[in-house]
């Protein structure tokens, strides 16, 4: 079986390292206090705070998850949040009796499919969820909370609720768990510029509500050792600085990382050989062959000063605003290239981190280096 996994959350032994960044996330969570979990997309968010949730509820927290992609209104989100909350209940017709109890306008039936898995089904009595209803959906873990039995919630791509009617929701939420004193939060995401918005934005309802903490990249003498090891089992042999090599190719990203290594696992497996450069190189094409429609229609939805723009940083990401680099791009004024940028950064394709603009999908920027070739 090949020993690479990607595309999932993963455990180990597909996972490694994270133990500090584990502890300091368990111990702020712990002693009271919310967080916010700030890193690029496929760093590993979610596998983490999973291994961070195991640890809470060995602790005794009852640790709830919502994935705020699977939200698309603020009816979906009483649902999914209450089903979340409920779930976690011994006994799920008391549950149901408090649920009534608790939360007015909106009805709430358990049944049982054929394989004797419950399901809810929500009744709302009015088309659109009133905001009394919505802040009661709210509240309801820290109804349920009490000293013995605290909760910890964790809220994963907490940026998409801007979809929920914007500031509004934003701000609903954020005066009503304010006053939660059983219940801690724990805030993570993607698309960091705008969680970092929504955390330091004097403006924004959720300004200072939570310590931040960014998660890097994984060590690299980790990971060349995580490769070496993996592909070890296997009988194949990779030196270090293959495994090096391996890993920029891949951004040193933790999942493209896996990726690229299964595909290179895929290839020595069938021919019995020692991976070298050649090899990394063969797989990386092949990848980039896969995805090469996925890439072209990306990339034919930009506007042409976008286009220009992409294949410009595919190329150098640094000093962007420089008269050197329009020159040497043939870029417009500075103004329009932030525009245009912008609108990258909106569509999540690239991200800004430091003073580079960085790609989020590093096959991606290949794409376009191939392009140009
Ligand atoms: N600690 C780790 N050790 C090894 N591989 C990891 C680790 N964390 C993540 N990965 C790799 O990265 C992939 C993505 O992980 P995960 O879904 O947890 O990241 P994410 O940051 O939540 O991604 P997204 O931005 O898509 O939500 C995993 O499937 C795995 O291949
Ligand atoms: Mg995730």
């Amino acid at each position: 079986m090949n020993p690479f996994s990607y595309g999932t959350v993963v455990k180990e032994p597909h996972f490694f390292n994270r133990k500090e960044e584990k502890e300091r996330i368990v111990s702020t969570l712990s002693g009271g206090n919310n967080l916010v979990l700030y890193a690029p997309r496929r760093y590993g968010k979610t596998s983490l705070v999973m291994h961070v949730m195991d640890s809470l509820t060995d602790l005794g927290f009852i640790c709830i998850y919502l994935d705020f992609m699977i939200v698309y209104s603020r009816e979906s989100f009483a649902e999914e949040y209450s089903k979340a909350i409920l779930v976690h209940q011994s006994n799920l017709n008391k549950a149901i009796e408090l649920f009534a109890k608790l939360v007015r306008g909106i009805r709430l039936k358990l049944s049982f499919d054929q394989y004797g898995n419950h399901e809810f089904s929500f009744d709302f009595s009015t088309v659109k969820i009133s905001d009394k209803s919505l802040e009661s959906v709210i509240n309801l873990p820290d109804k349920l909370a009490d000293k013995e039995k605290k909760f910890i919630i964790v809220m994963d791509e907490f940026q998409d609720i801007d979809k929920l009617n914007g500031e509004n929701f934003e701000k609903l939420l954020r005066s009503k768990i304010q006053h939660h004193h059983n219940v801690n939060y724990l805030f993570l995401g993607s698309r960091t510029h705008i969680l970092n918005d929504m955390f330091t934005n004097k403006n924004r309802a959720f300004y200072n509500s939570a310590a931040a903490m960014h998660l890097e990249a994984l060590p690299k003498n980790e990971t060349v050792n995580f490769l070496m090891n993996r592909f070890s089992l296997s009988n194949i042999q990779l030196n270090e600085k293959t495994a090096s090599y391996l890993i920029e190719h891949a951004g040193n990203i933790p999942y493209y990382i896996q990726f690229l290594a299964s595909e290179v696992w895929q290839y020595c497996i069938n021919l019995k050989e020692v991976v070298n450069v050649e090899i990394i190189d063969v797989c990386a094409s092949k990848i980039l062959d896969l995805k090469s429609d996925y890439y072209f229609e990306l990339f034919d939805r930009q506007t042409a000063y976008q286009k220009k723009l992409l294949k410009a940083l595919a190329n150098d990401n640094q000093n962007v605003f420089s008269t050197e680099y329009a020159g040497k791009f043939r870029l417009s004024a500075a103004s329009t290239t932030q525009k245009a940028l912008n609108g990258l950064i909106s569509s999540g394709i690239i991200e800004k981190y430091e003073n580079k603009y960085l790609f989020d999908d590093p096959f991606f920027k290949k794409y376009l280096l191939r392009l140009q070739a």
